[in-house]
């Protein structure tokens, strides 16, 4: 349990074990999806090219296998063997996937393979080219003029040309991909923004709330879901200014009862015990009276017992006007609250005079017996607690009427207090629940500078 603002809150609401960010979500997973994607896709491109470029390549060779096969001339021709031969390459070097050319005996090239790729061909990458290529295909064809071998006609795959179209595919699509991905995570971060900004305005609502500010509401939104919670807010806001205003009411419905009950016991005190003390005491004289002319051994005795019972008699009467005035200050209603502050000031300086209290009460105030009530015993309890747990030497009271509130502030000269743990005094909890009740604000005692200030803040009703 926490305390906030005298207000109880429960905080044994099961946490979840991990709490997430939604900014870290809408940041880390669209991330995470968008290179995942990005990476699937480069692989399915990179692995059905390679399937397409190895099956191209293949049948391309096995075209030109059978080409050169057919058109090689015999070694017994009396053709131009190797000239011919250098003409098939030539034909073949220029088909799309295979590269020929023609090497003499020593496999020294006599005809230079033709760049297979066009000047429009934008050349891929290396480390692309290498994930691409599949694995060479080569043949060779004896070139010879019988009796002589002349050389060989080289034939080979050739994926460059198809590797080079499939990169300029994958440079296009790749970048595009990347752009889509920011783009997108983007867009989520921008809506988690959107979302987050109005959850804290909603939040700042709930938090001056929480601190007691139940005029403070939730803003009106544009987005239904959020305008929903906001109306939602609001009608707990006002849920809680009803029954705090409800509770209220109550407190002061059982303060004006507590008073009211409490003056009552007091007049009965009062008027039970008044006539009863009184004719104590006329008895009492007339015994004194009448012993002052009993003679003999039992004189003394009946004299001191006679003191003793005046003795007792005045300490009895002292407490019951004691215990009346701590019901209800016997001058209430009788005289303004100056005047009642003063006669309290007079009490306590005849209770300790060592102890100097100044009373400063510029201007005239006045309230409901309640409130002046209220007011009169804040500055009891603090007078008595200055001198009794402060040790104070100096004290001084001041009241002034500052807009529609009775402002008093006790201040002692005295060590302060403590700072250990609340003790379990009523005092000060008296004071906080009638200030609470009566829609007053009570400082307990705190140290400004040198001093100890105890401060009531009453509104003037
Ligand atoms: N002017 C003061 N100077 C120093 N300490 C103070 C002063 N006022 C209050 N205190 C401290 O605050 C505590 C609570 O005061 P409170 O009046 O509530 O209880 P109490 O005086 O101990 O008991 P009770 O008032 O019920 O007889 C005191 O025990 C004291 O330690
Ligand atoms: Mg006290």
């Amino acid at each position: 349990m926490r305390q906030e603002s005298g207000f109880l809150f429960d905080t044994a609401v099961p946490q979840p074990k991990r709490l997430w960010s939604l900014h870290k979500i809408v940041t880390v997973v669209p991330l995470s999806v968008g290179v995942a994607l990005g990476a699937t896709i480069a692989a399915i491109i990179i692995l059905n090219a390679r399937i397409a470029i190895e099956e191209e390549t293949a049948s391309a060779f096995r075209t030109a296998q059978a080409t050169i096969a057919v058109r090689m001339p015999p070694s017994f021709a009396r053709a131009d063997t190797m000239g011919e031969a250098m003409q098939i390459a030539h034909e073949i070097d220029a088909l799309r996937h295979v590269s020929a050319h023609v090497v003499d005996n020593k496999g020294t090239p006599l005809l230079n393979p033709s760049a297979s790729v066009s000047m429009e061909d934008v050349e891929a990458p290396g480390w692309f080219t290498w994930l691409m290529r599949p694995e060479v295909k080569a043949d060779y064809f004896t070139i010879s003029h019988y009796p002589n071998v002349l050389g060989s006609l080289v034939v080979e795959t050739d994926p460059t040309d198809e590797i080079s179209e499939v990169w300029e595919d994958f440079r296009i699509i790749m970048p595009l991909l990347a752009l889509t991905c920011i783009a997108l995570i983007g867009m989520s971060m921008g809506f988690s923004n959107l979302i987050l900004r109005r959850l804290h305005r909603v939040q700042d609502a709930l938090g001056a709330m929480r601190h007691g500010d139940l005029e403070r509401r939730a803003p009106p939104d544009h987005l239904v879901e959020f305008a929903s919670l906001a109306d939602d807010v609001n009608a707990l806001a006002i849920h809680l200014k009803s029954q705090r205003a409800e509770n209220e009411h109550l407190q002061t419905r059982l303060l004006t009862l507590a008073e009211t009950e409490r003056a009552k016991i007091a007049s009965d005190l009062h008027d039970d015990m008044g006539p009863q003390l009184f004719a104590l005491n006329a008895a009492l004289s007339q015994a004194i009276a009448a012993a002052r002319d009993v003679s003999g051994s039992g004189a003394a005795q009946l004299d001191d017992a006679l003191r003793a019972i005046s003795t007792h008699t005045d300490a009895v009467r002292d407490s019951a006007r004691s215990a009346i005035n701590d019901l209800r200050p016997m001058l209430m209603g009788c005289g303004s609250l100056q005047e009642l502050l003063g006669e309290l000031v007079a009490e306590f300086t005849e209770i300790a005079p060592e102890v100097t209290i100044d009373l400063d009460c510029k201007n005239q105030v006045a309230a409901d017996e309640l409130a002046e009530t209220a007011i009169y015993r804040f500055v009891r309890e603090s007078l008595l607690n200055a001198i009794r747990h402060g040790k104070a030497q100096r004290i001084r009271i001041e009241m002034h009427l500052a807009e529609d509130l009775i402002v008093t502030k006790v201040r002692d000269d005295g060590r302060g207090p403590s700072g250990r743990l609340p003790s379990r005094g009523h005092g000060l909890t008296g004071i906080r629940d009638r200030a609470r009740a009566l829609g007053a604000s009570f400082d307990p005692p705190r140290r400004v500078g040198a001093e100890t200030v105890t401060e009531l803040r009453m509104p003037a009703r």
